[in-house]
């Protein structure tokens, strides 16, 4: 019997149509345009006024089974990494199979942060590879303005809201998740954390006078670790699959930083070109940056291309994902 791996079948994203630009928080908080491009490339990001994680995803979920021509009710699983989830409980992905109509399927939340889809990604894997489900949706998706601080121009100018939804679906013609190198370190939770509303800071006046219910980053200590630990297990991946520079076609980087992704490729030995980029369009969507790439690039893709997935975010978590790419668009 032929070995079954995990392939992406379709990919679709969803941003909101409202654009908040560099210049537009400048007015807001004391910034610039000048500042935040030559920090992080971001030129604009886009933001949902009304609705919930839930609609991002749900939009990008309906666009995916059509143009993959699927039943909601074929779907087996479904997988949303997020961090800003509609509510503590029920799951996001509870809400998002109701919304959508995926009737047949079960679901869970995954917190990681901007590691969600890779995380999220490998675990969806699993369930095509052992020859339980046919169809496993993985979903990426954050409304990061719903946590956002927009007193704090440390962080307020970097988030955007946006999501991202891929297919898996079995393959014997060795496409799709090759591979995986996931890790995390939690002695870093300080520096990139919503300190209050869980169990640790349950809400209370004083939380909220204190501003803790929205993103607290400690930028310098955080891009620190990003600019290395993304590129070391990025290079990681390769050395450990035997693939050489020429071998990879794509690099698909979190959206975090532009200079974080540059050292990320140079790291690789990877020219410009291959390097999939939308960061000046969206910002930082934490789990949604990876699929919204995919996405914007899908029809610059070709079956068997070569891609590792690379990000790194809050907790700490990182990681990388070797895949070939299963259809031509
Ligand atoms: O996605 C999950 C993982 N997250 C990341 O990977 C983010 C990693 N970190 C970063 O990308 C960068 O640290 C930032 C883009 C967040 C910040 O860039 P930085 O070069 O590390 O700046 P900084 O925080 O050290 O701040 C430098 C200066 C400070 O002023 P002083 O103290 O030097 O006078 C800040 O107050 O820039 C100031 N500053 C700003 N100025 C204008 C901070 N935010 C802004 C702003 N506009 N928006």
């Amino acid at each position: 019997m032929k070995k079954i791996t995990a392939a992406i079948t379709g990919v679709q994203g969803y941003v909101p149509e409202e654009v908040l630009s560099n210049a537009d928080l400048s007015k807001i908080v004391d910034t610039s345009d000048e500042w935040i491009t030559s920090r992080t490339g971001i030129k604009e990001r886009r933001i949902l006024r009304n609705g919930a994680s839930s609609d991002l995803a749900a939009a990008a979920v309906e666009g995916l089974l059509k143009k993959t021509n699927t039943s909601p009710e074929d779907i087996d699983l479904v997988i949303l990494a997020t961090v800003t989830p509609d509510y503590p409980f029920p799951s996001t992905a509870n809400v998002l199979c109701d919304k959508t109509g995926m009737k047949n399927a079960w679901g869970y939340d995954l917190i990681a942060a901007c590691s969600g889809f890779i995380y999220a990604l490998s675990t969806g894997a699993q369930f095509i590879e052992t020859g339980r489900y046919k169809k496993v949706i993985v979903v990426g998706v954050d409304k990061m303005t719903s946590i956002l601080d927009y007193e704090d121009r440390a962080t307020c100018v970097i988030f955007g809201d946006g999501a991202g939804a891929v297919l898996l679906e079995p393959n014997e013609e060795g496409l799709g998740v090759i591979d995986f190198i996931l890790r995390s370190d939690g002695s870093g939770r300080q520096y990139l954390i919503q300190p209050a509303g869980g169990s640790a800071n349950p809400a209370s006046i004083e939380t909220v006078e204190n501003r803790m219910h929205f993103v607290k980053q400690e930028g310098k200590q955080v891009f620190k670790f990003a600019v290395t630990n993304m590129a070391e297990v990025s290079a990681e991946i390769m050395e450990k699959n035997n693939l050489t520079s020429d071998d990879v076609d794509w690099l698909v980087p979190h959206q975090a930083n532009l200079r974080i992704i540059d050292a990320t490729a140079n790291r690789m030995g990877l020219p410009k070109e291959k390097v999939m980029i939308n960061i000046q369009k969206y910002g930082n969507t934490t789990a949604g940056t990876l699929p919204l790439c995919l996405w914007d690039y899908e029809n610059q893709l070709k079956k068997g291309d070569t891609l590792i997935l690379s990000a790194f975010g809050g907790g700490f978590t990182w990681g990388a994902v070797y895949l070939k790419w299963a259809y031509n668009s």
